[in-house]
């Protein structure tokens, strides 16, 4: 059977991939197809290689049953391009740093929000700067739900 390899991409790698990642993974998980996806995340900056979630993120994900433990940053790389399937972007500054180092790629390298227009939104706010983890929660939710039925792996 197929398995997918995921990466979700953010600026920082503490917020928004690093949700997107344990969020995407839980939810696998709970549809019973865990085994059919590799997943992680890394930022474009490297600002915050080694150190562990921001504190909003692990607290979102602890209130909502998910286990955050044994994350380290980390930022993304060049051999990334060959080893994951789909690198999936927060928002256009992401994006564009993506389609830099790897070529643009639309059916690889997407924004998480493009499976979800019906969220009226374009990019995954950064709770670093707006300070609202239960927005992007929601969105990357929703995003990650997306996903799975993007890939065939839920109904
Ligand atoms: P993230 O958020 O890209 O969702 O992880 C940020 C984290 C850190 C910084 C900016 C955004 N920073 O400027 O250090």
């Amino acid at each position: 059977m197929k398995t997918y390899r995921i990466l979700f991409v953010c600026l920082g790698n503490i917020c928004r991939s690093p949700m997107a990642e344990y969020v995407f993974r839980s939810q696998a998980a709970e549809a019973g197809v865990a085994h059919r996806i590799e997943t992680a995340s890394s930022g474009t900056s490297g600002w915050h290689n080694g150190e562990n979630m921001h504190n909003g993120t692990l607290k979102k994900l602890k209130q909502q049953g998910i286990d955050p433990s044994g994350f380290a940053s980390s930022q993304v790389r060049q051999s990334d391009g060959s080893r994951y399937d789909f690198l999936i972007a927060m928002d256009d500054n992401n994006l564009a740093e993506l389609e830099r180092l790897f070529g643009r790629r639309p059916e690889q390298i997407f924004k998480l929000t493009d499976l979800i227009p019906e969220s009226g939104y374009n990019h995954v706010p950064d709770p670093w700067y707006t300070g609202d983890f239960d927005e992007t929660f929601r969105l990357v939710s929703d995003g990650s739900r997306a996903l799975l039925r993007k890939l065939g792996l839920t109904p």
